[in-house]
């Protein structure tokens, strides 16, 4: 037996007391980020209109105005690249800088091939580097995040950055009450040291997790199986917990230690918009505020991180990353040098609050990327169009991909609009992308 005696971990200084934004004595953060969408969406009015639901439930009820639909030539593979190409081009990075590369997706293309290989390979990103994909629900792009700054931190990274990417469709069966939460989407980051839009506080997390049935997948199913009221309050329980955690870590028990600490604006893991209004409302009564008080404080610190969520949907793992993005692409000038909180939740379930500091460059940054260029690309469907993608969508992984001629025609419809496509399986059941 052991007697060894383990002095207790020293408790981690507050971010006042310190000059850097956590105990690496480094700032490691978020670099650069943009996101993509497929090329339709469906209003959520429309979908209102054929299920007989009146709109406001929809649009008021759940906070979702529209929502992403992939056709069978879109999928995880393509989201990811579309959104990591928007961020290489807009932000004018390398690829040869690039020494770690994750996906996070609950939606895979495959049990063994990671969705990271394909993008590695049509990115072309250097030999050199780790490559793998995680899951855990929507909490999978927050595990490769946290991987990415310890990667970072622990010195593994030599200079180099990391590139993580969230994607996933999103999708419950037709006229389920899970239907208007659907959506379509990636998120790309990268991973630095000196980073330009958010100093993140690497070793200063909150962490809940818990064994639950609130939301699952068989591997023999593309539509998720939900008990959805369930799994709003697993989401609120286990930002409870989380949020308990960080505020133990961070010294916060009887509030920020000073104003500049306070966190002024939060960002959700985002379902749909009421959800992360929900949590808010969670976070003001343990925090102690009254009903008003909570109101007021939605409007102002969570509201602006909900617009892009609500004309795109709900994206699983890169949800909470969008909403991110709807901040910086909102107030990013105004928030220069203000802490932000982040919570991811991912059903099963894992659950983690983290902060950071938005940087002066954000806003020149994200105006650069043109980070909203997806949305305006995009083209209303039908009810009916939206219907036949849905069939059409259970019969992809399985489309032969017509060798050469198949390829040949996409490749040339690629050249109009740039956009990576799939185009179904060769003889030895291999998915063929292209790319420009
Ligand atoms: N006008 C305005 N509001 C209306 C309305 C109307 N005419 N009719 C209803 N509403 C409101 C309701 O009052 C309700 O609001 P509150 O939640 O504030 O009470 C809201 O609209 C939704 O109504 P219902 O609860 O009746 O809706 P529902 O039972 O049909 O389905 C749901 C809601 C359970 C969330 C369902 O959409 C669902 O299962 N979604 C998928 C699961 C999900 O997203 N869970 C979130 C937590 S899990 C997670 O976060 C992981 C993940 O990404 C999946």
């Amino acid at each position: 037996m052991n007697n060894e005696t383990r002095s207790a971990p020293s408790a981690t200084p507050s971010p006042s007391q310190t000059s850097q934004t956590g105990p690496t004595g480094r700032r490691i953060g978020i670099d650069a980020m943009a996101f993509a969408v497929p090329r339709g969406y469906l209003d959520l009015a429309d979908l209102a209109q054929v299920r007989g639901v009146p709109a406001a439930k929809y649009v008021q009820g759940l906070g979702v105005t529209q929502m992403s639909v992939a056709a069978p030539d879109e999928d995880p593979v393509t989201l990811a690249t579309d959104a990591a190409r928007r961020l290489l081009r807009g932000a004018g990075v390398d690829p040869s800088q690039i020494g770690l590369c994750i996906v996070g997706t609950e939606t895979a293309v495959d049990h063994s091939k990671p969705v990271a290989s394909y993008l590695h390979g049509l990115l072309g990103l250097p030999s050199a580097c780790r490559v793998f994909e995680t899951k855990h629900a929507c909490f999978g792009g927050t595990a490769g995040l946290q991987n990415a700054l310890d990667w970072i931190a622990a010195g593994s990274a030599r200079g180099r950055s990391a590139l993580i990417v969230c994607t996933d469709i999103a999708r419950y069966s037709l006229n389920s009450p899970g239907e208007p939460t659907q959506g379509a989407g990636a998120v790309a980051m990268l991973i630095s040291e000196n980073p330009r839009l958010i100093d993140l506080e690497v070793g200063r997390t909150g962490c809940f997790a818990a064994n639950v049935h609130d939301f699952w997948r068989p591997l023999y199913r593309k539509d998720a199986l939900v008990d959805g009221h369930f799994s709003v309050q697993c989401y609120l329980d286990a930002l409870a917990g989380a949020y308990a955690e960080w505020r133990g870590v961070n010294g916060e028990t009887g509030g920020p230690a000073s104003e500049s600490d306070r966190l002024v604006r939060t960002c959700y893991h985002v379902p749909y918009g009421k959800m992360a209004r929900k949590a808010h409302q969670r976070r003001c009564q343990i925090d102690g505020l009254d009903e008003a008080a909570a109101d007021a404080s939605y409007q102002r610190e969570v509201e602006p991180s909900l617009r892009l969520p609500s004309q795109v949907g709900n994206i699983y793992t890169g949800s909470l990353y969008l909403a991110l993005l709807s901040l910086l692409h909102h107030e990013a000038a105004e928030l220069a040098g203000q802490r932000i909180g982040l919570f991811s939740y991912g059903s099963g379930c894992a659950a983690e609050f983290f902060a950071g500091r938005v940087r002066p460059e954000a806003a020149a940054l994200l105006a650069a990327i043109d980070v909203t260029a997806p949305l305006r690309e995009r083209q209303r469907l039908t009810f009916a169009q939206y219907e036949e993608l849905r069939k059409g969508d259970a019969q992809a992984d399985q489309r032969p991909a017509d060798a050469a001629g198949e390829i040949e025609r996409g490749a040339a419809l690629h050249l109009v609009d740039q956009r990576p496509r799939y185009f179904g399986i060769d003889p030895q059941e291999r998915r063929i992308y292209a790319v420009q």
